[in-house]
């Protein structure tokens, strides 16, 4: 049995060319025999190695795969084979054996039997051919919309999903939405039903005026609400009828969260979104990411059912430039890092970890989340420790920092803006997972040094 990746005909004919080897060798010794006067220990010497060679190239041979099989059989294989029949020639013509037919006659039938056999071959390569595909071609291929949908729930959750544990992929989505009916964790709107509720709102009243009207520019989006057709280049709908649809509600959704604000999810009166925009940094989705995304959103309702889904596949999709659909083949590496060494620079770092999702932090850029206490923490921090309710364990700033990323369950905070406490249980409770311990370190020093900006 010859293995999978073997090319079959090269093989058998390096198996061939052995024995031919051997054949020849045996042939000439014999023909030493028979008539006197040849030098035996030259002549025997040169076919003994040139049938040796032969041999060492025929288990070369099954070292290698086919592609390579094949170029070692033309750029060397051949050549030998050619070179030991005209030294075979050589042999004869100086030694006068005329017994037989001449070696040209039987090089001949020899190169025609092969030609036939490549003939053959050629005809016969595309089905035999089993190389796996180049992995750009694996993935821009064709691809379904079960494998599609399954790329966004990657982006969404990540590759390593552990059964009781909060899994978070590159879209960091589930850090503050629930997907299960019945599951929520305070802030943000479960996306059980999403897919339903995609349709409506683009018709309810409180879509077309708040917080902002239809054909409005939203400045920290960027993006005009309620026209599809005026989203960037880079992210618009190539095909699909003129008015909005629900998938176009999903889109705006994630490239423009304050465009429209679901009731009660809001912050000030539900004039703006704490959603991150996902196609900024540090989340920075590509096309086909936020398409697999909604595709993912637009069936996980329905298991197994994929008709409501709206976006194009890759490589149906005419904005697709190819680049993004690469990169998520790699799955595990394109991931967000989960794990941070502590030589990185403190913005990569907490960029990394999804602080700023959350928190406002001074000195970090694009760190401008709502969702929790903005990060003053050198105020902060004491002011807790004195509160009566304090029941954790620090006692100055850099204990209460490394008790709060650690635990954040340990105390939880009281917004004195809403008069209510900040979600409990929003905050991730895996950083000691994620960190080295001067990772961690270095995460505690910038983090107790954060103070108001000057001037506020
Ligand atoms: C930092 C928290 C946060 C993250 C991370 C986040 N969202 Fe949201 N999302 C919200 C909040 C809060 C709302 C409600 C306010 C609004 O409408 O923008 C919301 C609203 C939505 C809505 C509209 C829901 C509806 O019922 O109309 C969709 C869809 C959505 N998010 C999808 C996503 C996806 C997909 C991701 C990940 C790629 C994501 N979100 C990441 C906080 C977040
Ligand atoms: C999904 C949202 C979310 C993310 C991501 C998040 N936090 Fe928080 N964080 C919160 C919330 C909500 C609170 C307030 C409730 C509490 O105290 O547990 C909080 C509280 C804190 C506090 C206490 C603040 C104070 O003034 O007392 C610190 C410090 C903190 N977070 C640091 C971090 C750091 C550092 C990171 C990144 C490594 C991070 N958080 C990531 C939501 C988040």
């Amino acid at each position: 049995m010859l293995p999978q990746q073997h090319d079959i005909l090269f093989s058998f004919l390096s198996v061939m060319f052995a024995v031919f080897g051997i054949y020849v060798f045996a042939n000439v010794i014999q023909h030493c025999r028979e008539k006197g006067g040849i030098n035996t220990p030259l002549w025997g010497g040169i076919f003994g190695v040139l049938a040796i060679s032969c041999f060492m190239m025929t288990v070369h041979m099954f070292s290698l795969v086919q592609r390579d099989q094949l170029i070692f059989f033309f750029s060397t294989y051949l050549w030998l084979i050619l070179f030991l029949l005209l030294v075979w020639g050589v042999f004869f013509k100086s030694n006068k054996i005329e017994r037989q037919s001449s070696p040209i006659i039987r090089a001949f039938f020899f190169y025609t039997t092969i030609s036939v056999l490549l003939a053959g071959y050629t005809n016969w390569l595309p089905q035999q051919r089993s190389d796996p595909p180049p992995k750009e071609a694996a993935v821009v291929g064709d691809m379904t919309m079960e494998e599609f949908a399954e790329m966004g729930r990657v982006i969404i959750f990540g590759a390593k999903q552990v059964a009781g544990q909060k899994s978070i992929g590159k879209g960091q989505c589930p850090l503050c939405h629930t997907f299960d009916p019945g599951d929520h964790m305070g802030r943000c709107p479960n996306l059980f039903g999403v897919e339903k509720r995609s349709h409506d709102r683009i018709k309810e009243d409180r879509y077309a005026t708040s917080p902002i009207a239809i054909g409005e520019t939203e400045p920290a989006a960027g993006i005009v609400k309620g026209k599809w057709d005026e989203i960037p280049e880079e992210y618009r709908r190539q095909n699909g009828p003129d008015e909005m649809i629900g998938e176009d509600y999903i889109r705006e959704s994630v490239m423009c969260p304050t465009c429209y604000v679901v009731e009660k999810f809001g912050k000030a009166n539900d004039t703006k979104s704490p959603m991150p925009i996902i196609v900024k940094p540090p989340i920075s989705l590509s096309r086909v990411e936020v398409n697999a995304v909604i595709a993912y959103l637009q069936s996980k309702d329905t298991p197994g059912e994929f008709a409501q889904v709206t976006v194009p596949l890759p490589q149906d999709d005419a904005g697709n430039t190819g680049g993004a659909v690469v990169e998520e083949d790699s799955g595990g590496d394109e991931e967000r890092p989960v794990f941070v060494t502590g030589n990185e620079d403190i913005q990569t770092m907490i960029n990394t970890l999804g602080c700023p999702l959350c928190h406002t932090i001074p000195g970090i850029e694009g760190a401008v989340g709502e969702l929790g206490p903005r990060l003053h923490e050198k105020i902060n921090a004491p002011k807790r420790i004195k509160d009566p309710n304090y029941k954790g364990k620090a006692t100055n700033t850099k204990e209460y920092v490394r008790e709060s990323i650690l635990c954040p369950g340990c105390y939880v905070v009281f917004n004195e803006e809403a008069g209510e406490s900040f979600p409990d249980g929003l905050m991730p409770t895996t950083f000691s997972e994620q960190l080295s311990v001067q990772a961690i370190d270095k995460l505690v020093d910038f983090i107790s040094q954060t103070e108001p900006p000057a001037g506020s």
